[in-house]
């Protein structure tokens, strides 16, 4: 009897080494957030966080990454959730670069457009960021 359920499909998976790659996921997210039946402001938003994200990746991590698009759902309600990772050099002060007192505004311009935020990262081991907007039945 599970009061909670949980459950995941992939929906797309992809490398991101360069910057035609975050073209790429931006197109794709976009594609299956639309499948979904998100409102076009929804997928503006996810288009945006997802480029962000993903440009990261590719301007300071130093090495490749790859970003997973799944569709998730719990206790009845549906999202997309965008994981996106890499195996580069970190961030160093991750509540920094939240505050977004560093040099930049993606991490928590993204952090924003998105319900769901998690990024996990440190010096040397590189930096996942996990993302999830629920679909609003209205
Ligand atoms: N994947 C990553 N690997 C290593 N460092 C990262 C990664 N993502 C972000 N950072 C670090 O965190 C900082 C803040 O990122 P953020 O996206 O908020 O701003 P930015 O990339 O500097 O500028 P902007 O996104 O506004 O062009 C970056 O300057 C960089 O030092
Ligand atoms: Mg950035």
């Amino acid at each position: 009897m599970a009061a909670n359920t949980h459950e995941e499909i992939e929906l797309a998976k992809l490398p991101i080494v360069r910057i035609q790659d975050v073209l790429l996921s931006r197109m794709i997210v976009r594609e299956e957030a639309a499948r979904l039946g998100f409102s076009s402001q929804a997928l503006t938003q996810i288009a945006t966080a997802v480029s962000e994200i993903a440009r990261n990746v590719v301007q300071h991590a130093g090495a490749a990454g790859q970003i997973r698009v799944l569709k998730t759902s719990e206790s009845g309600r549906l999202g997309l959730k965008i994981a996106i990772e890499d195996g580069g050099t970190g961030i160093a002060d991750v509540d920094r670069a939240l505050a977004g007192t560093s040099p930049g505004a993606g991490i928590p311009g993204s952090r924003k457009l998105m319900d769901e935020f998690v990024i996990g990262s440190a010096a040397g081991t590189g930096t996942t960021v996990t993302m999830v907007k629920w679909l609003s039945i209205a």
